[in-house]
């Protein structure tokens, strides 16, 4: 792997390694452990939208392991007055080890990569998420010991960071069900992709069918950025898969609760399942500095 811009970027062999050497570096971290292998490098964040995880755990994780990660909002760059993407790419691989990019285009993250003689890893497009679902598999990891042969229910709208799900299950041997109302169905080359790598993807518009006897119940926001617009509709589409105390019944009594957050309790999710004992999303958001880090070393070493 150079670049990170979808799940599939990486083999099964490739994320098991990725989750030991996660889990080895929250180890070492617990124990005060410190190690600078990143060293005088410097890693460039490109975002083009907010964020509170993803920003904050690619910076602690480039400070933790001794380099420095500079965050470049695209409104105070030449990239908002009209530099093109593959100059931008050119001149900053000059400065730089590695570019994390959050942008609203696919597109525009691909052609960073195409421009770029550095790493450049997607940290949210709006086809994947592949840096939220690394964290996800190391929690899951955690609180079931192994990956194989687990049931995965994305419940809710299906998204990118549900593209992302979807290959990174088929990729460690996990079941995923997609419950969503019409309309908001996963991408369907994506589906199309992990079947044909023999993934056990069913997309259904039952969330009670999708939540039977899963070991992950699984939900993301309803108004992404750039859905504010149909904000009503999207509460009126979504409401009846909301993740609640009814839907968590239905599941396997160690049904552990996901969700990548930010989190909107009474929408997505119930306070009362947010905030009770199967929800796992706290160790999920401190997971991204772990599986981050892991990765930063894999593509910086
Ligand atoms: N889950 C996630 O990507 O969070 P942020 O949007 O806060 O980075």
């Amino acid at each position: 792997m150079k670049h990170l811009l979808s799940m599939t970027d990486l083999s099964h062999e490739e994320i098991i390694e990725l989750l030991d050497m996660a889990a080895d570096l929250k180890e070492k971290r617990l124990r005060g452990k410190v190690t600078d292998l990143l060293k005088n490098k410097s890693i460039g964040m490109i975002f083009e939208k907010s964020s509170t995880r993803t920003r904050v755990s690619f910076e602690v994780a480039m400070s933790d392991l001794g380099g420095h990660a500079l965050y470049l909002n695209t409104r105070d760059m030449q990239l908002g007055r009209g530099e093109t993407v593959a100059d931008t790419a050119a001149v900053l691989s000059r400065y730089l080890y590695c570019l994390v990019a959050r942008v609203y285009s696919h597109d525009t993250v691909k052609e960073l990569a195409e421009h770029a003689s550095i790493p450049v890893i997607n940290a949210l497009s709006d086809l994947e998420h592949p840096c939220q679902i690394l964290a996800d598999l190391l929690t899951i990891r955690e609180y079931k010991n192994r990956l194989k042969g687990l049931k995965y229910a994305w419940i809710g709208d299906g998204n990118n960071v549900c593209n992302s799900a979807i290959l990174g299950c088929t990729l460690v041997g996990m079941e995923i069900m997609v419950a969503c109302p019409h309309g908001y169905e996963p991408d369907e080359d994506i589906v199309e992709q992990a079947r044909k790598m023999g993934g056990k993807v069913t997309v259904t518009h039952d969330p009670a069918e999708a939540a039977k006897d899963a070991d992950i119940l699984y939900t993301d926001v309803w108004i992404s950025m750039g859905d504010e617009d149909e904000r009503e509709k999207r509460l009126r589409d979504l409401a009846p898969y909301q993740i609640n105390a009814e839907l968590v019944n239905l599941a396997m009594q160690d049904v552990i609760v996901m969700h990548c957050l930010p989190a909107h309790r009474g929408e997505e999710i119930s306070a009362d399942v947010m905030d009770g004992p199967h929800s796992v999303v706290f160790d999920q958001a401190e997971n991204r500095l772990h599986a981050q880090k892991s990765l930063l070393l894999r593509v910086l070493c």
